[in-house]
């Protein structure tokens, strides 16, 4: 499995230094291509060495993408799952706002966090010294009794609800308030042009400890065709 994992990032990163340069040959717009961003630069500003380079565009590409399609495959799952949670939405559109943040927490695509103690600490009388490794569990503490009322429950009108999901302090998601938007209009305008929608086959989980999301999600939809 390790052996498998990494020749996929190792050919990634052989993916990553043709298109790299490719576009050191051609570059595109700065203000839209964030590949050409990242390679030219802040302007009198500091350049990225090729390794930090091609490290971010990995880093970008996780942080970015898989979570943010997790956070949409994961929700149309929770409302088909939670039928009168999806009609409750389909009737009060102006719920998604609360409906991605419960989708967030119950749901969340990242589960887990990690830390380096920078000093002696203890917590709850657990001593660790300085170098300490840590694992955070994000989706636990999402579902923690302690905050959140009846925490197994999908409640897309929850309030308050102080998830984690994109955890917390100076190294908070930097991608947060995009994500959030992106699951809004997505989710909004899947619901509103298919309300319908069916799984056909139970999805299958991609079965990973850090990102939770599906492998696919199989769904029938109904396209209503109308003559004007
Ligand atoms: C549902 C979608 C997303 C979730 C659940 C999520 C979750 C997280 C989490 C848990 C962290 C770790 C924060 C920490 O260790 O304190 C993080 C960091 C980060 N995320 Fe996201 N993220 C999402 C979408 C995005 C998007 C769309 C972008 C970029 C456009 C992005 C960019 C980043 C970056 C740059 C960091 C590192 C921040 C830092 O270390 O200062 N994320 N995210």
């Amino acid at each position: 499995m390790t052996e498998k994992g990494n020749a996929a990032v190792k050919d990634f990163l052989a993916y990553l230094e043709v298109l790299i340069d490719n576009r050191r040959a051609n570059p595109g717009n700065p203000e839209r291509d964030v590949l050409t961003k990242l390679i030219q630069g802040e302007e009198n500003g500091e350049r990225l060495t090729s390794k930090e380079l091609l490290h971010n565009c990995i880093f970008l590409l996780n942080a970015w993408y898989e979570t943010t399609t997790n956070l949409i495959g994961n929700g149309l799952v929770a409302l088909y799952e939670h039928p009168d949670q999806k009609d409750l939405l389909l009737k009060s559109p102006e719920v998604i706002k609360t409906a991605i943040e419960e989708i967030l927490r119950y749901e969340s695509s990242n589960q887990l966090g990690n830390r380096i103690t920078t000093e002696a600490v203890e917590i709850r009388g657990i001593s660790m010294p300085a170098g300490t490794l840590i694992t955070l569990c994000i989706g636990a503490a999402n579902r923690d009794p302690a905050e959140f009322p009846d925490p197994e429950r999908f409640d897309i009108t929850r309030s308050p609800n102080r998830h984690i999901a994109f955890a917390m302090g100076i190294h908070q998601c930097a991608g947060m308030n995009l994500a959030r938007l992106e699951g809004r209009i997505v989710i909004s305008r899947l619901l509103a042009r298919f309300p319908n929608y069916r799984l056909t086959t139970p999805p299958i989980r991609g079965g990973r400890a850090r990102f939770r999301g599906f492998l696919n999600v199989p769904a029938s939809v109904v396209i209503l065709i109308t003559s004007s």
